[in-house]
């Protein structure tokens, strides 16, 4: 019934989407199997590489579950997401997470790199903040105003190394976070002074998409 109400357009959109995503998760499968002759730092890169896939199949599989094939709603996504971190790396009874994320729609081309900001940077909380038996928060809020939108990914853990935040930093996770704001022109920022904070700051470029413009404008008239 849905389909029927689809344009063939959209209908093909949809599917690209759901291709796109199965191809992601064969992939993700056959790094799990070659994952199984491997371990140590040969391990790690492979579960890493995993982690970033998935991020990315996620964004595809809600594009082509929404009603709007073209835009994600971050306050679906990013609780699914973070959910999977917190799975996979069995974070239950340790970190508690608070996610606070406005319904906010973004395009592809934003929220695939947004996806991976987030994937390292709550991975990072994982891994780093809480060392041993300490426990703690991990706080995610997402704000839009005036189409400038705030991304906060918080811990109250024992905090980045100063100079890891500011210095441009051989380690790649850093790296992508700095360089994945670049790419979709989003200022970042880094403090480590109780715990870690990492903000993403940037515009929302759903209408600057000259064909959603005119979409807009047509049901406007
Ligand atoms: N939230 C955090 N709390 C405490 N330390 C952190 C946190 N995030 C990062 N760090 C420190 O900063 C270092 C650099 O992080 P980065 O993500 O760039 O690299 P990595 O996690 O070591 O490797 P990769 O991300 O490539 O798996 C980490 O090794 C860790 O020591
Ligand atoms: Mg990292």
């Amino acid at each position: 019934m849905l389909q029927q109400l689809l344009t063939g357009k959209e209908w093909l959109l949809k599917e690209v989407h759901h291709r796109v995503k199965n191809n992601l998760h064969t992939v993700i499968c056959l790094l799990e199997s070659q994952a199984r002759y491997l371990e140590n730092d040969a391990l790690k890169a492979i579960e890493s590489s995993q982690h970033r896939i998935f991020a990315m199949s996620l964004i595809h599989q809600k594009l082509y579950q929404s009603e709007d094939i073209k835009t994600i709603d971050m306050a679906s996504y990013i609780p699914e997401l973070t959910q999977s971190l917190q799975d996979s790396f069995e974070t239950s009874g340790k970190i508690q997470f608070n996610i606070h994320v406005e319904k906010i729609e973004l395009g592809l081309s934003q929220a695939i790199p947004l996806g991976l900001i987030l994937n390292e940077a709550v991975t990072n909380s994982i891994k780093y903040a809480f060392p041993g038996e300490k426990k703690g928060n991990v706080f995610i809020l997402m704000v839009e105003e005036k189409g400038l939108i705030k991304l906060e990914i918080i811990d109250n853990g024992i905090g980045m190394p100063h100079d890891q935040c500011k210095k441009a930093t051989d380690s790649l996770g850093l790296k992508l976070i700095k360089g994945l704001s670049e790419d979709i022109q989003a200022d970042f920022s880094c403090e480590a002074e109780f715990g870690t904070k990492i903000t993403i700051t940037f515009r929302n470029q759903d209408m600057a998409d000259p064909e959603r413009y005119i979409d807009a404008n047509a049901v406007a008239v």
